[in-house]
């Protein structure tokens, strides 16, 4: 079968436990992501969002549902096998940069290739080429606190990258940062996107939501029947 849905999630449910206080942050999610796609997430805080994006990205199991990336079941994966998987397919990008502060710019950017067994030679070769990739050619000795937050979050976006993802995931990755350096950051997103990628983009800004093929919008768990209001304004016409 062709690989025309890089992301397949069929009932997805996660529940929270915390001693004996449940809470449902997904309540039965199913959605198709196709290959190539840019899709952005918009909903309120708390509607599980990062819920949906940490299972997206491997980083946290479902507690019933299934999900399949890139046609491989990860529903009943273990944690060693996720681990692979994320290496593999994914790149994230968060709203903090995480980046560690006593390392140059380009070291921060390698540090997915050590984890891949990549040798040290080809691992500085592709971290600069990342960083050039981004523009910060010029800063690639730089320590994060040398960098502005538009920089460092620059950085980061390389460090996602330089493991040749085919995924995209970023949880609302201009958060932090003042508008002219997050319209910078969502250029570089458009042109990740531009180059072949899926990328799933969560936003609280519509603006930004604006720039992707698909709006998904999550409430209390769930996914908002699609275009809803796209279709009410149309009848309306
Ligand atoms: N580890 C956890 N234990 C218990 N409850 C959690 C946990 N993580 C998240 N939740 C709850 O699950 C719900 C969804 O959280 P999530 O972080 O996915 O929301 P979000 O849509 O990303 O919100 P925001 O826009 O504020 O980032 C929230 O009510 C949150 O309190
Ligand atoms: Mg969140």
């Amino acid at each position: 079968m062709a690989e025309t849905h890089v992301i397949r999630l069929a009932d997805v449910r996660k529940t929270y436990s915390n001693g004996d206080i449940e809470f449902q942050a997904l309540r039965g999610v199913t959605l198709d992501i196709n290959a190539g796609e840019y899709v952005a997430v918009i909903g309120p805080s708390g509607s599980g969002k990062s819920t949906l994006m940490n299972i997206l990205g491997c980083l946290d199991v479902a507690t019933s549902g299934r999900y399949e990336i890139g046609g491989e079941d990860v529903s009943q994966m273990d944690e060693s096998q996720l681990a692979e998987i994320r290496g593999r397919r994914v790149g994230f990008v968060f709203q903090q940069f995480n980046l560690l502060a006593s390392m140059p710019a380009w070291r921060n950017v390698e540090l997915p290739l050590c984890y891949a067994g990549v040798g040290p030679a080809e691992r500085k070769r592709r971290a600069i080429a990342a960083l050039q990739d981004v523009g910060l050619g010029d800063k690639v000795n730089n320590r994060p606190g040398q960098l502005s937050g538009g920089q460092q979050q620059r950085v980061t976006i390389a460090r996602a990258l330089v493991t040749e993802p085919t995924l995209l995931l970023a949880d609302e990755p201009t958060g932090n940062l003042d508008s002219s350096s997050a319209r910078e950051i969502l250029d570089i997103v458009d042109q990740v996107h531009r180059s072949g990628r899926t990328v799933v983009l969560i936003t609280h800004d519509r603006d930004v939501a604006g720039r992707a093929d698909r709006l998904i919008e999550v409430r209390d768990g769930r996914i908002l029947e699609p275009n809803k209001a796209a279709l009410a304004a149309a009848v309306e016409r």
